[in-house]
């Protein structure tokens, strides 16, 4: 059974408060105030507070500490609680922030997560470190982290047992684990929220708080209690940073998800005080390049932890190019601390605007749709003051251009574009910025001829010399221009648009392809300037005449909530392939498709097809969990709906007329619940053509 998330189901809570606030004793000895401490803004608790009046008498937050987003690493995203996770992974994760320039870069904090401790607590109640991963104990591990000078972190929850179940919460032992922690040289504490007993968060919280200052050692406080209460409402005194959402997963509608719900609470985030929508995926394999790279933009521009989630001894060039991309993560660690506002949203184009302590403005252009979107905003509309011309720095190109006050661009499917914007007068030092782009391009029949037009045009305040377009296919195809690639000199505000007639190649296989869209052009001082922006396109081809399974033939798009959709199995869990046989209500079904809500699955008809029918329900690797509801859409009308199906329900026949029809889209809808255990099948799904 694989629910969509989290990975460890949030467990019931009792509201079992008794014989609780006895336990806030603490009898650790007192230690010196280091000198970080001492030096806080609003001076930290007198090491001599006694732990157990703490809770009244300790000093709030703001300390000093985390006045920009902590960076560093934590092991739960790539190991959860497997055996990689251990003294070995600790260590080379700390020896690959110096070797790879990580630290340099600002990354911090090397953070342990659950699991790291036995099930039981000692005679003396005090935490015991797994064996098999921590021989050496947790203290050899956080001096190791220093002698690198970097920072040790760990994790408990704030409730009887952690979220894995594996070892014992802190609830009702705060000042004595955190002692326990303060001794041991730890930096940085995260607070789970898993199995605690219906105590109030506000007071699990706090009392965590009052423990750490009471160390007089200074600790990063990261409250995990999924937005459940609040935090960014409360908590700014509490902790440094509070989790926002409930867990990551290594995919693209997850990390979305997660970001449509962080990026309203911009306004609660602050120095000392951050909005934390969880850990990063980059690298773990879910995403693509293209989706890792939007995921880091966007937790940069909303001034979030950067906390690497994947096992940097197995990471990629392209991973580490991403987490070491120091000007995105300038935008993160800036010390103005704002979050970016969404300036608008609407289709999937994004607009994002971060304004950063110099008066510079970073701008995210994050096209969430799955195709290419022209996605545009203005220097003015980004918050910046009226200015001849502004310099506009691409941030993953790691180039300059300038531009009179638009910002506009066709951003890739699943990507996003990050400038920094500065009102510059020296401007003109840099070559005007061109845009080139074409709207999307509908997929183009095997055996037959398609047109296209592209746009390229001059945003700058000064004119694009010899500019010159050019649209390459794959091998074979034919790509001619209609009209005129080029220009002399292309003046500021001025267009050029190209028609192009592509044919692809006989027997092209249907599917996915790709155009390369290629603008060169050149400043009037000479800088030399190339750009080019891959285009989808698809090469379809109707069904064969007669009744073909829909798992047989090859779709446009296929959208889905978890994991790919699936050939002739269920959806299962995140990787393709690995699902189990289709079936719903105790039959099993050799043919169909295995969906996740919300899922959408578009096929080319081309006109040739009458009808499509299938058998759809809940699959049964559910339990009797999940409810979806089935529609199918002949171009843009609604032709057929199951209405709400649950686990529980059998398969319902579902059939369409779809005659005349170019494209017909097979749609599972989460209904109202949550996607949670949405596993939607199109069984013995076939069209009559
Ligand atoms: C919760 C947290 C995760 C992780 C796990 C560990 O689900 O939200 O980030 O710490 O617990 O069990």
């Amino acid at each position: 059974m694989h629910p969509h998330t989290p990975l460890i189901p949030r467990r019931a809570r009792r509201r079992v408060v008794a014989a609780l606030s006895a336990a806030f004793l603490c009898t650790a000895g007192m230690t010196a105030l280091p000198a970080a401490a001492r030096t806080g803004d609003t001076g930290a608790a007198p090491a001599t507070t006694p732990a157990g009046t703490a809770a009244s008498a300790a000093p709030r937050l703001p300390d000093g500490l985390a006045r920009t987003p902590p960076m560093g690493f934590n092991n739960w995203n790539s190991t959860h609680c497997g055996a990689d996770f251990n003294e070995a992974m600790i260590k080379g994760i700390a020896d690959l922030f110096v070797e790879k320039g990580l630290k340099a870069a600002g990354y911090e904090y090397v953070n342990l997560d659950d699991c790291w401790a036995q099930k039981d607590r000692d005679a003396n109640g005090k935490l015991v470190p797994d064996t098999t991963r921590f021989p050496n104990g947790i203290k050899a591990v956080a001096d190791y982290v220093h002698s690198k000078g970097l920072k040790l972190g760990i994790y408990t929850s704030a409730g009887t047992t952690t979220c894995a179940r594996a070892m014992p919460g802190a609830l009702g032992h705060e000042y004595s684990d955190a002692r326990q922690f303060a001794d041991w040289g730890v930096d940085y504490l995260k607070y789970d929220n898993c199995n605690n007993q219906g105590v109030d968060a506000k007071q699990r919280y706090t009392t965590m708080r009052d423990a750490l200052k009471a160390t007089g050692r200074p600790i990063v406080y990261s409250i995990c209690e999924w937005g459940e209460n609040k935090p960014w409402e409360w908590a700014a005194d509490v902790g440094h940073l509070w989790r926002t959402t409930g867990d990551i997963g290594d995919v693209w509608d997850s990390a979305v998800g997660i970001f449509k719900e962080n990026a309203p609470l911009a306004k609660y985030a602050g120095p000392g005080h951050w909005n934390d929508p969880d850990m990063l995926e980059v690298g773990n394999g879910g995403m693509t390049d293209t989706e890792y790279r939007s995921h880091f933009s966007l937790w940069s521009m909303m001034a979030a932890p950067l906390l690497i989630g994947t096992d940097l001894r197995k990471a990629s060039r392209a991973t580490y190019d991403i987490l070491g991309n120091r000007e995105v993560i300038g935008l993160d660690q800036d010390p103005l601390g704002k979050q970016a506002e969404v300036l608008k949203s609407d289709g999937g184009r994004w607009v994002l605007s971060k304004p950063l302590a110099d008066g510079d403005r970073a701008v995210a252009l994050f096209n969430e749709s799955d195709r290419p979107q022209r996605i545009a905003t203005t220097a003015k509309e980004a918050g910046l003051p009226q200015a001849s011309g502004y310099r506009l720095r691409d941030l993953w190109k790691h180039e300059d251009t300038h531009t009179a006050g638009e910002i506009a661009a066709t951003v890739p499917a699943h990507g996003t574009l990050v400038y920094r914007v500065s009102p510059d007068r020296r401007w003109a030092h840099y070559p005007p910025a061109v845009e080139t782009g074409a709207d999307g391009i509908e997929p183009i029949e095997v055996g037959a001829e398609a047109r296209v037009a592209t746009l390229t045009r001059n945003l700058g305040r000064t004119p694009a010399f010899d500019v010159k377009v050019s649209l390459k296919g794959p091998q074979g195809w034919r790509v001619e221009p209609v009209t005129s690639t080029g220009s002399p000199a292309l003046p500021p505000d001025k267009e050029l648009v190209t028609a192009w007639k592509i044919a692809p190649l006989a027997g092209t296989k249907p599917g996915a392809y790709e155009l390369a869209l290629t603008t060169d052009y050149r400043s009037a001082r000479g800088q030399q300037v190339t750009q080019t922006l891959p285009l989808p396109v698809f090469a379809v081809q109707a069904p064969p005449a007669g009744t073909s399974y829909a798992s047989d033939l090859t779709w446009i798009t296929a959208t889905n909530g978890y994991g790919p959709v699936e050939r002739d199995m269920s959806v299962g869990g995140p990787r393709a392939g690995d699902g189990t046989p289709l079936r719903i209500g105790g039959v099993t079904y050799p043919k169909g498709l295995g969906a996740h809500a919300p899922s959408e699955i578009t096929y080319y008809t081309g006109n040739k097809c009458s009808a499509f029918s299938a058998q759809v329900g809940v699959d049964d690797e559910t339990g009797d969990q999940g409810s979806v509801s089935f529609e199918v859409w002949a171009d843009g009308q609604r032709v057929a709906e199951s209405g709400k199906l649950t686990g529980k329900d059998p398969a319902k026949a579902v059939s369409a007329s779809v005659a005349g029809a170019r494209t017909v889209r097979l749609v599972v809808q989460d209904v109202g619940d949550g996607y949670q255990y949405d596993h939607g099948d199109w069984a013995d799904a076939k069209f009559s053509c």
